[in-house]
């Protein structure tokens, strides 16, 4: 079984004694909850370090006090159970005053890929997800670490963060992994009743279609439109965002027929709010 890690000071020694080994360190962090999502940026882990930490920290400095942290599913157990079986060697899932101490006062700013989106939304967010990413990423010191398309504007601020701080890791995203029916496997689908998880696939449909009306040459505006109506239509509030995007920049694009589209969502169903996105 994994070794459970619960402060920073262990988390660096033992980093630290892998490194002087000469082994590669992996890092998936995680609120938990493990889905196959999750497991599998485990598994493409596996493929590129020798020893791997998975950090599961429900972090409250992402989480406005209208939001979800107390509902938050925490299953730590049946986590750890699902990363040993992947023989993950450690677990660093510290409490929140080890993470924010009393006192802590500092919080990463952030403008580029930030901008616009979640950020238009979720104002709070992504400060409390790069903050709590540097620290992570400083307790565990990865040579690699993994993160899910599915979160795409977070990949390209995790992304973004690295680079700017020149932290010694190197950021993978990997593909979303999705239920057969198409909806994307997010810690938040438990939050949907039966009659919801049953309209939840309509959303990545959705997204499909736009896309191929783009890829066909459709006006991406008209399509928009009337992928907006199909969602309401079948049930969810209008959509926070749905709107075409550069997949490098996250800017609105320019030229549709020469740059990289990313078409993103994020949309309430009853109480759970869903994100989701594609290339185009
Ligand atoms: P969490 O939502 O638990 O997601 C942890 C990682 O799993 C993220 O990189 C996310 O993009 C990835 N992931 C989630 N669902 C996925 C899916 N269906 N397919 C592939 N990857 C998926 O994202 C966070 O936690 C937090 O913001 C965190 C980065 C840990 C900072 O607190």
């Amino acid at each position: 079984p994994p070794r459970i890690i619960r402060t920073v000071d262990t988390l660096q020694a033992l980093s630290a004694e892998w490194h002087r080994a000469g082994l590669r360190v992996g890092m998936v962090p995680t609120m938990g909850a493990l889905h196959s999502g999750h497991l599998a940026l485990v598994e493409a882990a596996r493929a590129r370090a020798e020893r791997i930490i998975v950090t599961i920290f429900v972090n409250p400095a992402q989480f406005a006090p209208t939001e979800d942290f107390a509902a938050y599913p925490r299953t730590e157990a049946s986590d750890v159970e699902k990363l040993a079986a992947l023989g993950v060697e450690a677990v660093f899932a510290p409490n929140a005053a080890e993470m924010y101490p009393a006192g802590f006062a500092t919080t990463i700013t952030l403008k580029g890929p930030a901008l616009g989106l979640e950020t238009d939304f979720r104002p709070h967010f992504f400060a409390g997800v790069a903050t709590v990413v540097a620290k992570l990423l400083i307790a565990g010191f990865p040579d690699v670490a993994l993160f899910g398309e599915k979160d795409y504007q977070q990949l390209a601020v995790v992304t973004q963060l690295v680079a700017d701080l020149r932290l010694p890791t190197e950021i993978i995203g990997l593909p979303t992994i999705r239920e057969a029916d198409g909806l994307a496997l997010s810690s938040r689908n438990a939050y949907l009743t039966a009659e919801e998880r049953a309209v939840a696939p309509i959303l990545a449909a959705t997204l499909q279609e736009i896309a191929a009306g783009i890829r066909s040459g459709q006006p991406a505006a008209a399509l928009i439109e009337a992928g907006t109506a199909r969602l309401v239509a079948s049930g969810f509030r209008t959509p926070d965002y749905l709107t075409l995007r550069n997949a490098r920049t996250l800017a609105e694009p320019v030229d549709l027929a020469t740059e990289p589209l990313r078409l993103l969502v994020a949309a309430w169903l009853g109480r759970t709010r869903l994100i989701d996105n594609i290339a185009v």
